[in-house]
C-alpha cells in the first residue's frame, strides 16, 4: 500500500533518537519520506543503530550530538541543520531524563536532580523551539513534544519528572498560541511504553499499576507513539493538543 501521509522533501529533527521511542519516531518519519536528523547525548552507538535501521528501510537520516541542558549545544545543533539543509520542517522534542524516586521519599529528590530533570525535560524543549522558530515558520512547520501521562495525573518516576511533563503539556499550548498561524504545536503523552529502558527505571508498583489499569488490556508500544506523531505532523488543523497514548487509563482521561 502506498504511503498517503507523505513527508517527502521534509527535514525532521528528532531529539533523543538514540532512545527507544525516539528511534521508533525517527524510523516512522523516515519511512514517510522525511530526511531525519537524529540527536543523541552520549549513546552514539545507539544513534548509529537508528541510522542503520532507517537506511535498511530505504530512508535517509543523519545524526548530531546534542546536550540539551546546554543552551549553546542547542543553538549549535539547529545551526548545523540550517547549514546542512537550509530548512527544518518538523521538530520532535522527544529527549528526556528520568530517575526513579518514589513520591513519598521527598529527601531523595535533591535540587541537583530537580534541576537536571527540569532543564532536560522542560527548558530544553522551549529553547529548541526558540532556536528553530524561524526555520519552522518558513515552511509551515510542526512541533511535537513527547510528554507523559504522568504530566496529567500525579504519578510516574518522580515528582520532578511528573512536574516537568505537566509543564511540557502547558508549554505545548503556549507555543501553539505563540507560533500560530505558521507552526502547529502538539504533544503526545505516553503512559507506560513496554520494552523501553525508561519504563524499566519506573518503580515496579507504578509500571504494574499502569498495566493493570489499562482498559484496552495493553499499554502503549513504541510504534503507537510514532504513529501519533505522524498523525500530528500530517494534520493541518490541529494545534495545542495533548494526546494520551496509554491503553486507556481512566485517571488520564481529561
Ligand atoms: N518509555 C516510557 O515508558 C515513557 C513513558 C512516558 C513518556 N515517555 C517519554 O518518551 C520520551 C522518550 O523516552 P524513551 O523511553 O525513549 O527514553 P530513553 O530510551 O531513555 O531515551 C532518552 C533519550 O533522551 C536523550 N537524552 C537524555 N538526556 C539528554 C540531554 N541532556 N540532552 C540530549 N539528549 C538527552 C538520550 O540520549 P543518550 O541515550 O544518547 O544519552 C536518549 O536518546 C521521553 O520524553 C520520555 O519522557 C517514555
Amino acid at each position: 500500500m502506498s504511503e498517503v501521509r507523505s513527508l517527502i522533501g521534509k527535514i525532521s529533527m528528532v531529539t533523543g533518537g538514540s532512545g527507544d521511542i525516539g528511534r521508533a519516531i525517527a524510523r516512522r518519519l523516515a519511512m514517510s519520506g522525511s530526511t531525519v536528523v537524529v540527536t543523541y547525548e552520549g549513546a552514539e552507538d545507539r544513534a548509529e543503530q537508528t541510522l542503520k535501521e532507517i537506511g535498511d528501510e530505504g530512508g535517509k537520516s543523519t545524526k548530531i550530538q546534542l546536550d540539551q541542558r546546554d543552551p549553546g549545544s542547542i543553538e549549535a545543533a539547529v545551526k548545523s541543520i540550517e547549514d546542512q539543509f537550509g530548512q527544518l520542517d518538523i521538530l520532535v522534542n522527544n529527549a528526556a531524563w528520568n530517575i526513579g524516586i518514589p513520591f513519598p521519599e521527598l529527601e531523595k529528590l535533591t535540587p541537583e536532580i530537580w534541576d537536571r530533570v527540569l532543564e532536560t525535560n522542560l527548558r530544553a524543549p522551549f529553547l529548541l523551539a526558540r532556536s528553530a522558530a524561524s526555520l519552522l515558520r518558513e515552511g509551515g512547520g510542526h512541533i511535537v513534544n513527547i510528554s507523559s501521562a504522568g504530566g496529567i495525573t500525579p504519578g510516574s518516576s518522580s515528582i520532578a519528572y511528573s512536574s516537568s511533563k505537566a509543564g511540557l503539556n502547558h508549554l505545548t499550548r503556549c507555543l501553539a498560541v505563540a507560533m500560530a498561524p505558521d507552526v502547529a504545536v502538539n504533544c503526545v503523552a505516553p503512559g507506560l511504553v513496554e520494552d523501553t529502558r525508561m519504563a524499566n527505571r519506573l518503580p515496579e508498583a507504578v509500571s504494574n499499576g499502569a498495566r493493570r489499569q489499562a482498559i484496552l488490556g495493553r499499554v502503549g508500544q513504541v510504534a503507537d507513539i510514532a504513529e501519533q506523531v505522524l498523525t500530528f505532523v500530517t494534520s493541518t488543523s490541529v494545534t495545542g493538543q495533548t494526546m494520551v497514548v496509554d491503553g486507556g487509563l481512566p485517571a488520564a482521561m481529561r
